[in-house]
Order: C-alpha cells, then sequence, then structure tokens
C-alpha cells in the first residue's frame, strides 16, 4: 500500500512544484496588471506584490486600474501622489523624477518597458529613490510648464516654458539637413532624435526626399526670430507664425521643421501637397510624431497651418492624435 502511494505523492508534488516554477518564471505584465492585492496570500511577498506593477505602456490622460495599480507602487517608493487611477500631473511627475535619478534612462514623463524594468528592480533591491531630488513638484501655476522634461509637454501661446529651460540631451540626429556645418538648431533631444531617424529612413526607403531644416531653438534665438518676424510682419502677424520666445515647442528639443527640395527647402503651407507632405501625414505617428498646427484647427492651436512642423510625442499618444485628427491641446484636455 505505501508502495503505492509514495510514488503518486511524488507525482503530485511534481506536478505541484512544475506550475509553480512556471508561474513565478512567467510573471508576465499580464498577470501583474490583473493581480489584486489580495491575491497575493500564497506567496512570502506580500509587500512587493500589493505594490504589484502593471502592463505599459501608460501615459498621461490613461485611467482606470492600471494607473491605479502604478500609482500605489509610487506611493510604495515615496511619492506622495494622489492614488485617483488618473494619470494626471503629479503622477506624470513622479515617472519623470524616477527617471530622470536613473543612470542612461530616457526622460519621457511615460511608463514605459525600460521604466517598468527600473522601477521593479527599485522594489526589488529596495533601492533608494529621492521623490523630487532631481525635478520639483508641480505647483498650481498652469501657465508655466513644470514638467518640461516629459515628452506630452503642452507648450502654446497659454502654457510657457519655465525661465532659461535647456533641454537635456540634445544630440544631432542621423538626418540629412540642407545644410553642412554645425548649426544649434540642427539638434534635438535624444528620444526624439532617435525616432527622427527611423521616420527618415522610412521615407528613404518610399523613395521620398525629406530634409530637415530647424530642431531646437534656444530661448535667445526664438527671441530673436520673433523679434525680426515683427518688424517684418507686425506682432499679430508675427505672432501666428512664430511664437514668442518661451512659447516656442522648439526650445524643448522635441521639435523638427522638415521640407523637400519641391518647394525650394522652404517651410511653407505649400509642402503640405508634395508627397513628402502628404506621406508624413499618412506615417508620422508611426514613429511618435505629430503634425503639431494642422489645417482647420487654428483656433484651438493659434497657429496657421504649418505641415511641416513635426512634434515627438511618442508613439501611443501619436497614433491617437493622428487618427481622431485632433490637436495635442485636444489630446490633453486643455481645449
Ligand atoms: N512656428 C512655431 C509656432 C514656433 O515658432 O514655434
Ligand atoms: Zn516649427
Amino acid at each position: 500500500m505505501l508502495k503505492k502511494v509514495l510514488p503518486i505523492t511524488a507525482v503530485l508534488i511534481a506536478v505541484i512544484g512544475l506550475m509553480v516554477a512556471c508561474d513565478n518564471g512567467q510573471s508576465t505584465d499580464n498577470q501583474a496588471a490583473n493581480q489584486s492585492p489580495n491575491d497575493e496570500k500564497n506567496t512570502n511577498h506580500s509587500e512587493e506584490q500589493e505594490a504589484a506593477l502593471p502592463q505599459p505602456v501608460l501615459e498621461k490622460t490613461d485611467q482606470g486600474e492600471d494607473v491605479k495599480a502604478l500609482q500605489k507602487v509610487l506611493n510604495k517608493l515615496g511619492y506622495q501622489i494622489p492614488v485617483n487611477s488618473n494619470f494626471d500631473e503629479m503622477t506624470t511627475w513622479a515617472i519623470t523624477d524616477f527617471q530622470m535619478q536613473q543612470k542612461d534612462m530616457p526622460i519621457t514623463g511615460i511608463y514605459n518597458k525600460t521604466t517598468k524594468q527600473k522601477l521593479q528592480k527599485t522594489l526589488d533591491t529596495n533601492g533608494k529613490v529621492n521623490p523630487g531630488a532631481a525635478l520639483e513638484q508641480p505647483d498650481d501655476n498652469q501657465k508655466i510648464a513644470s514638467n518640461p522634461h516629459e515628452i506630452l509637454v503642452l507648450v502654446n501661446k497659454e502654457h510657457s516654458l519655465p525661465n532659461g529651460f535647456k533641454p537635456k540631451n540634445l544630440v544631432v540626429p542621423d538626418v540629412q539637413f540642407p545644410f553642412d556645418e554645425f548649426r544649434e538648431k540642427k539638434q534635438m533631444r535624444k528620444v526624439a532624435a532617435t525616432a527622427l531617424g527611423k521616420l527618415f529612413n522610412a521615407a528613404d526607403n518610399a523613395g521620398l526626399e525629406l530634409y530637415a531644416q530647424s530642431g531646437y531653438r534656444s530661448y535667445e534665438r526664438q527671441d530673436a526670430i520673433f523679434a525680426s518676424n515683427v518688424e517684418a510682419y507686425g506682432e499679430k502677424a508675427a505672432n501666428n507664425v512664430s511664437a514668442r520666445p518661451g512659447e516656442s515647442e522648439h526650445q524643448t528639443g522635441l521639435t523638427m521643421d522638415v521640407t523637400t527640395p519641391d518647394v525650394g527647402f522652404n517651410l511653407n503651407t505649400d509642402f503640405g501637397t508634395t508627397d513628402e507632405g502628404k506621406w508624413l501625414k499618412e506615417h508620422a505617428a508611426e514613429y511618435g510624431f505629430i503634425i503639431r498646427y494642422p489645417k482647420g484647427k487654428e483656433n484651438i492651436t493659434q497657429y496657421q497651418y504649418e505641415p511641416w512642423h513635426l512634434r515627438y510625442v511618442g508613439e501611443k499618444a501619436a497614433t491617437e492624435i493622428m487618427n481622431k485628427g485632433i490637436t495635442l491641446e485636444e489630446f490633453l484636455g486643455k481645449k
């Protein structure tokens, strides 16, 4: 009898052991997302499990249980943000501040796969985070962007950049320009420059001739451009095509004006009718870019139609914005 029972018991133990091993081995994003804090009684890590990380990607304007789970983790790491299931300014701040405290990590304000991995590692190792050490908590002043590092930052006539803001990680993207020498305006933030390189490659493969013309501009440079436009066209007309210093997206390093030989390398509305302009409208979002000032939305953007002005916001937001035919203001619920 004992002889019979023993092998069965052994098989049962082996099967249970295997199930447990598989479960641990496959601790996928989905499982983490679906776990509720009370599902953890079978493990010895109730603390960690309570703060289970959800599935990426999550970003500003997202809502729901996954966001709530992320907020709980951020709380656990010391970020005193509301657990309200809304990926709001405070959540964006916490993610950005966390990213800024990591080594060699793209700073986006977006909870993506890499951010999840770093958060998980911090949890697992009881790693140190110093909330607010890299980026001050947002205040209530809605007119000045408190977090100019996040890639969904809104910069327009009502929301300016903080005084003296200069983005980190400016690099020259690996794309063609109509001029060879280095100029400040060749640069973009690395995260946007990498994406622009991919976009230009795809355009090249499609037989198109896309050129980058103007990316990062310092406050001082924008000041000079705006002043010269005011002198040429008057203040009102100038502000319809060019931003006041501190109110230009070019200062974020997330923007590139692009052009093509068919329009003499100029930045004008004819660019929208070229093959390059049409292709961009169709494909820019696949690389995380939007046409920031679309035709018919001038009352919202408060700028004229600019088919050449590409703004990096990341693939998820870009796809929604371009598919719905909306502006960044509308996406962020600011209009
Ligand atoms: N042309 C855009 C509005 C800028 O000057 O930033
Ligand atoms: Zn522009």
